[in-house]
């Protein structure tokens, strides 16, 4: 029988990928995933450390699993991602039941740690089991401040590298939308962000493995592929003989060699360095969707020096305006952080009129949370109260919803490309909710209503510029890539119906 998995995976795209590359691995080491985590045999929580209150629910969860442990002390509980590398050690002294560290630049290391985690914790290899035992059966794979990967360190050295190349797809994984990682780490050490400490520096993945993993999951049936990084378009991969891929190069060279992949996307953008090559191959190549995500995160001149941005206010706006001669279609979403110390009224002000004046499609709003580790909580009192970090917070999302409805309403009337993802969340629900309700006896006639109904239900999808369309539709058409005619819109959704001259794209 094989053990039993459990894994979930809090936080950003990178992780998501790092959830799958890892479980893609175990399989392959004879574990098998579970949805259930009361009748698993090892627990594995992969973490995000960016703000406070992603890190709040994996102390929970960890909490919860103390009672398990103590039923069932054979129970392997790991803690991987930013969050292990971060606290360290110190978990163990918190949550005495974990058995696995493991950070984001030492996951290669993972399957070998859960298998001698589970094989010492067996019956036949461990005597009555004291306390100082089981302290030394833990398993810890950290970057650690000392032995963090060098700043020079290529892929190709980097056995990290492995673990994107060990990746293989099961008949039974979705992979309609796939990530590839082209970049690890981050360079940039915002002053209020984690990720340099957690991931380590830069380093660029070479372009023939990218293309050979963008390759192999179109074989499989990928439809839509985003490459990921923390800064992408800062890629620049050296070839030993000194000449350079860029990101711009990349995109071309991933668009050609590819031309049965119908969609390609990337995130996430840096606003500095950003080079019109790269703005030029979105807008050549067909394929990839004229999609930004580009982090403003304040439009504060005094406050984007603080957090160490490396660009003003104006040369976001130019940089958008570039993008948008170049593409006057691009689909533009940002990200703000709301609140960070001596943030005043009037740059937060400044921030609502750079949401204004970008038109964002969407904007992903935090409030700052002081994290240990960083420059900022060392250097700045978190000092904008909790009261008005919300009040700025709504004001923000209001102002974005403006926008957003004024992009959205644009859009009725015409037809868009819609990749399927599924039922929409509510139908699910909805389901969820009746099977449990269901009696027995039913008559056969009322059954095959029930059956029809379910076959048509409310789809969700995005377009092209990564807007969320729900229009009714056949739960098969999961994955297809589909022309829908948008009917009427919400801030956060469009709402349409298939096209009846032009269904199905490629
Ligand atoms: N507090 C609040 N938001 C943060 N982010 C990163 N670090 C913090 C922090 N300490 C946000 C930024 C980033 C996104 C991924 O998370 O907006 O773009
Ligand atoms: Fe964090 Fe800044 Fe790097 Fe983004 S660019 S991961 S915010 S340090």
């Amino acid at each position: 029988m094989p053990r039993k998995l459990y894994m979930e995976t809090f936080g950003c795209q990178m992780n998501v990928l790092d959830s799958e590359l890892v479980l893609s691995q175990l399989r392959a080491h004879g574990y098998a995933q579970t949805d259930d985590r009361d009748s698993a045999d090892v627990v594995i929580y992969n973490t995000c450390s960016v703000r406070e209150h992603a890190e709040q629910k994996v102390w929970s969860r960890l909490g919860e699993l103390r009672a398990s442990k103590k039923q069932n002390p054979n129970l392997i509980i790991g803690v991987i991602g930013c969050m292990a590398e971060r606290e360290g050690r110190s978990i163990f002294s918190k949550y005495p039941h974990v058995d696995i560290l493991c950070g984001p630049g030492e996951l290669d290391k993972l399957p070998a740690m859960v298998h001698n985690a589970v094989v010492t914790r067996e019956p036949s290899s461990s005597i009555a089991n004291p306390k100082s035992q089981i302290a030394n059966q833990r398993q810890v794979a950290l970057m650690g401040a000392t032995t963090r990967r060098s700043s020079t360190l290529s892929a190709a050295e980097d056995t990290l590298e492995l673990l994107d190349l060990s990746r293989s797809v099961s008949p039974t994984d979705d992979i309609s939308q796939a990530y590839v990682r082209i970049t690890r780490g981050c360079n940039k050490f915002c002053t209020y962000c984690v990720v340099p400490y957690t991931r380590g520096p830069e380093v660029h993945r070479p372009p023939q493995n990218i293309i050979d993993e963008v390759k192999m999951l179109t074989e499989h049936g990928a439809r839509e592929v985003t490459l990921l990084g923390q800064t992408v378009n800062h890629y620049a991969y050296q070839h030993p003989d000194g000449h350079t891929t860029t990101f711009a190069d990349l995109l071309y060279k991933v668009h050609e060699a590819i031309p049965n992949l119908p969609r390609l996307r990337f995130v996430t953008s840096f606003p500095r360095d950003f080079t019109n090559e790269a703005l030029q191959a979105m807008r050549d190549c067909e394929r990839i969707c004229r999609y930004l995500h580009v982090p403003a995160q304040s439009a504060s001149d005094r406050i984007l020096k603080l957090m160490n941005r490396g660009y003003t206010s104006q040369q976001y706006r130019d940089f958008i305006d570039r993008a948008r001669s170049l593409m006057p279609d691009i689909s533009i979403a940002s990200d703000f952080i709301v609140g960070f110390p001596t943030e005043t009224e009037n740059d937060h002000q400044s921030t609502l009129d750079l949401i204004r004046y970008c038109g964002f499609k969407n904007s992903f709003i935090f409030k700052y949370s002081p994290r240990p580790g960083t420059v900022a909580i060392d250097r700045f009192i978190d000092d904008v109260d909790e009261e008005i970090k919300r009040r700025r917070n709504n004001e923000m999302l209001a102002v974005q919803q403006e926008v957003s409805m004024q992009h959205n309403s644009r859009l009725i009337g015409q037809t868009a490309e819609v990749m399927v993802e599924g039922e929409s969340k509510l139908v699910s629900r909805q389901k969820r909710a009746a099977t449990s309700n269901i009696e027995l006896g039913w008559e056969k006639s009322s059954q095959s209503t029930a059956l029809a109904e379910a076959l048509t239900t409310q789809l969700v999808g995005r377009t092209r510029g990564d807007q969320v369309v729900c229009f009714p539709g056949e739960a098969s058409l999961k994955g297809q890539l589909l022309q829908v005619k948008i009917t009427s819109a919400q801030n956060l959704t469009l709402f349409g119906e298939l096209s009846r001259e032009l269904t199905s794209i490629a």
